[in-house]
């Protein structure tokens, strides 16, 4: 179209080798719905479980939940990489080749920015980040620091802590530790047994009786050698989504949500948060003014002691005295159609499109390197 500007190349990247890889599918499903093809040339790319890099297929509908079933990037698709060489020129494919042995590479060109929708290791904790810095191509989101620290739950709240928020009570334990009798003492039960490097709740069992710690520790492990026993927290689980702004001020918080399960696992587990219909959201939370201002400075707070970048959900606790626990940072929250951060943010008044737009615009107004 003479005349038109160019179009941005956007590579939107799903799927991924951690326990999160359907959720990711889902995500990236509801972005490529939203991103308006007149702005954006858009590829997607998938990884599969094992880290295989294809194109995958732009059409959101092969993306979705069907009757129950969790959607996968396909293997067979054709194979893609990129490399971590910013000369390289972007993204190819790696095709069988024409005289039968080996791989033809094929120049699929450059990409103006990417979209990492990836949960979890190798891809929110700062190794994607880290190839895309390699690169030199912009990305939506945090960058390799903030990813790291985001996804380790022990640093995360050793950098909270150090800014002055409150974490609540834990304790680290490494590969073939437990708990010591002053620590059960000083956790009380019940406690949350969780993977340090987790997400979407895997892993995660609470503990009523200190006979059950073995099976919990156990189930944690499964996912990460590396655990946290954290007293378990009395409060209202209220989630906020935090965005960088575009003119350089303070990074804006969204109004609050409040998630409240009624299932009888008793917390938000990958069940509730994907399976079941026994949890309630209220977008926006319905919570005093003054906690409401409280819980959205918190979150700002937490954002900036990660030294996150883009978009971030901070999750926290209120107490029922109105002080607040800050549970977690998650660096690239989902994007679900019925996700949290994007619904806040609709509620705040900065509609799905938008909200995706914005991303981008930032990730290009950063550009990659020391900032
Ligand atoms: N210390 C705690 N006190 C009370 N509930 C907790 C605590 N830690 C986790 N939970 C419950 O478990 C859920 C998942 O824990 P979280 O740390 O957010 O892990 P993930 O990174 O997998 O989302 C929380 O949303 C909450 O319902
Ligand atoms: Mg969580």
């Amino acid at each position: 179209m003479p005349g038109s500007p160019r179009r941005i190349r956007i590579a939107v990247l799903y799927g991924g080798r951690s326990t999160e890889h359907a959720i990711s599918c889902v995500s990236a499903g509801s972005v490529l719905r939203a991103l308006d093809r007149q702005r954006y040339d858009v590829v997607a790319v998938g990884i599969t479980p094992d880290g295989r890099w294809v194109l995958g297929s732009d059409d959101p509908s092969a993306l979705a939940v069907r009757d129950d079933v969790l959607p996968a990037v396909d293997a067979a698709a054709r194979p893609v990489a990129l490399p971590g060489d910013p000369t390289a020129g972007g993204l190819i494919a790696l095709d069988p080749a024409a005289s039968g042995q080996g791989l033809d590479t094929v120049d699929l060109g450059d990409v103006d920015v990417v979209f990492p929708l990836l949960h979890g290791p190798f891809g929110e904790d700062g190794t994607v980040q880290g190839l895309l810095e390699m690169a030199a191509v912009p990305y939506v989101g945090s960058g390799v620091f903030a990813s790291a620290a985001a996804m380790d739950k022990q640093h995360m709240k050793t950098l909270l802590t150090a800014a002055g928020l409150d974490v609540g009570p834990y304790v680290v334990l490494r590969a073939g530790q437990t708990l010591m009798a002053g620590e059960r003492e000083r956790l009380g039960l019940p406690v949350f047994v969780k993977p340090a490097r987790g997400g979407s709740s895997i892993g995660i069992s609470r503990v009523d009786a200190w006979d059950d710690l073995a099976t919990a520790l156990k189930a944690a492990r499964a996912a990460d050698p590396k655990v946290l026993v954290e007293a378990a927290v009395v409060g209202r689980e209220i989630e906020c989504g935090v965005l960088e702004s575009l003119d350089g001020r303070e990074p804006e918080a969204s109004l609050p949500a409040e998630v409240t399960v009624t299932s009888s696992a008793g917390f938000y587990d990958f069940e509730a948060k994907y399976l079941s219909d026994a949890v309630r959201f209220d977008i926006p939370a319905n919570l005093s003014e003054e906690v409401t201002a409280a819980v959205r400075e918190i979150a700002v707070r937490a954002f900036d002691a990660l030294d996150c970048a883009g978009l971030a959900r901070v999750d926290v606790f209120v107490r029922p005295d109105g002080s607040i626990v800050v549970n977690e940072v998650n660096t690239m929250p989902g994007f679900t159609p019925t996700s949290m951060f994007p619904q806040m943010w609709g509620a705040t008044g900065l509609e799905y499109p938008r909200l995706v737009d914005r991303l981008v615009a930032l990730a290009i107004r950063r550009g990659t390197g020391l900032r």
